[in-house]
């Protein structure tokens, strides 16, 4: 059965505390992993993104309810379809600003200097979490 990958960003409604983010990644992880699916999320105190891998119906209706979430807004979807290997190697893992994500934040800047994920094309979404599960670690 293929894998399919869905990538999303939006923006965190404050305050969102360690204590909120870990609720959200236990949760997270327990959902995935009965579902069969992979993801993880990038965090940097204003904007998550998410990859979500699995089979098309659990990535669907896993994003439907991370949709309905009022813990973030402006969910913006940036990238789904078939994928040969999965980015995320666990249920859920957090994204480290290790100095690869760094470089590719710095890169991906509007002219203005920001970070914009809702603006990013599939092919930057694909690429800036490819960079992100690469220093991810596990969810608790
Ligand atoms: C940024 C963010 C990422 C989330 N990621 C996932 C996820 O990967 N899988 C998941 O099942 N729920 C995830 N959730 C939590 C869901 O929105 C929802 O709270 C959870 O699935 C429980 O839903 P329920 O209370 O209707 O059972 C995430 C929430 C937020 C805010």
């Amino acid at each position: 059965m293929s894998s399919f990958r869905l990538i999303y960003c939006s923006q965190i409604v404050p305050p969102l505390d360690r204590a909120g983010l870990d609720a959200i990644l236990v949760s997270a992880r327990r959902h995935n992993d009965r579902n069969g699916l992979t993801g993880c999320l990038y965090f940097d105190g204003y904007h998550f993104v998410q990859a979500l891998e699995g089979g098309s119906q659990d990535v669907n209706e896993t994003y439907q309810r991370i949709s309905r979430d009022g813990r973030h807004h402006t969910i913006t979807l940036l990238s789904f379809g078939a994928v040969n290997t999965r980015i995320a190697l666990h249920a859920m893992a957090l994204a480290e600003r290790t100095g690869a994500v760094e470089l590719a934040l710095d890169a991906l800047r509007n002219p203005e200097g920001h970070f914009v994920p809702e603006r990013f094309g599939p092919a930057q979404a694909q690429m800036f979490m490819q960079l992100c599960g690469t220093g991810a670690t596990p969810a608790p």
